[in-house]
């Protein structure tokens, strides 16, 4: 069992920095990360489609023969999760309960919470966060034009400066400390959006805490691969160009033989 891949997924290139932290941490794993690039992205569809579409994506790792589903898309695991674990018999990690634990730290309980469209509908952070913290304060704002300007290699241009000073605005007002980045491409603007809510607000990267959550789960359950040098297999729906060229920025390295397989 130890020497089974992970399996991970996204809609496209943005889980590479899910894939990226648990690598930091895990170096010994294997991995397989599936990116559903033909039908990315996800945080504007229902929530419907996006069950669908993560149903889709794990069955093809599950058929791989992992021995973990990591939920790297912030969208699916607000809307998916509880599907995926009555569907498979396997460990399903998302990114949401890991983020909003190490949210709780809050000093002053005013958190807030940025993600697509569909994660900050579900209302599911707010959930996460209240079920261990009741007295919180969860401040959410949807951010959709991050998700581009992190793929085109802006996320610290002017343009990325000023629409993360109009995105952030209701946050300030609002006083938090804390702030969750609840979608796989926020991690490429901590250091914009460190600039504008200043130095003392905390920025929880879901990625970090989520390959924590990982490492954690396989301590206690004697899952971790003991040997070094982990092999990572790449796999996406459309052909995989963009990806390799986008992805790069996401992973910290480039990406070789990536393959494009059919799922669904
Ligand atoms: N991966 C998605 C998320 O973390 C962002 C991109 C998309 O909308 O598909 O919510």
């Amino acid at each position: 069992m130890q020497h089974r891949a992970i399996g991970i997924f996204d809609s496209g290139v943005g889980g590479l920095t899910v894939c990226k932290e648990i690598m930091r941490r895990l170096p010994g794993e294997n991995l397989i990360y599936l990116g559903d690039t033909a039908r990315v992205p996800y945080g504007t569809k229902s929530a419907e489609t996006v069950e669908q579409y993560a149903l889709d994506a794990a069955d093809f790792l599950v058929e791989q023969g992992v021995k973990l589903l990591v939920v790297a898309c912030n969208t699916a695991s607000a809307v998916a999760l509880p599907v995926l674990r009555e569907r498979f018999q396997l460990p399903v990690i998302g990114v949401i309960e890991p983020g909003a634990q190490r949210a709780v730290e809050s000093q002053n309980h005013r958190i807030g919470v940025i993600g697509t469209e569909g994660t900050v509908n579900s209302g599911r952070y707010e959930e996460a966060i209240r079920q261990l913290l009741p007295e919180a304060r969860v401040f959410t704002v949807a951010c959709p034009l991050f998700v581009p300007l992190a793929e085109e290699g802006w996320a610290e241009h002017e343009v990325a400066r000023l629409t993360a000073q109009e995105y952030l605005q209701p946050l300030l007002a609002a006083q938090i400390d804390t702030l969750v980045l609840g979608c796989t491409h926020y991690p490429l603007l901590r250091k914009t959006l460190q600039q504008i809510l200043g130095s003392k607000v905390l920025l929880v990267d879901s990625a970090e805490e989520t390959a924590c959550s990982v490492a954690a789960l396989f301590r206690e359950q004697g899952l971790e691969r003991p040997e070094h040098g982990g092999q990572r297999s790449f796999y996406v729906t459309d052909v995989p160009t963009r990806f390799e060229r986008v992805g790069r920025a996401f992973l910290g390295r480039d990406l070789t033989q990536v393959e494009q397989v059919r799922i669904g």
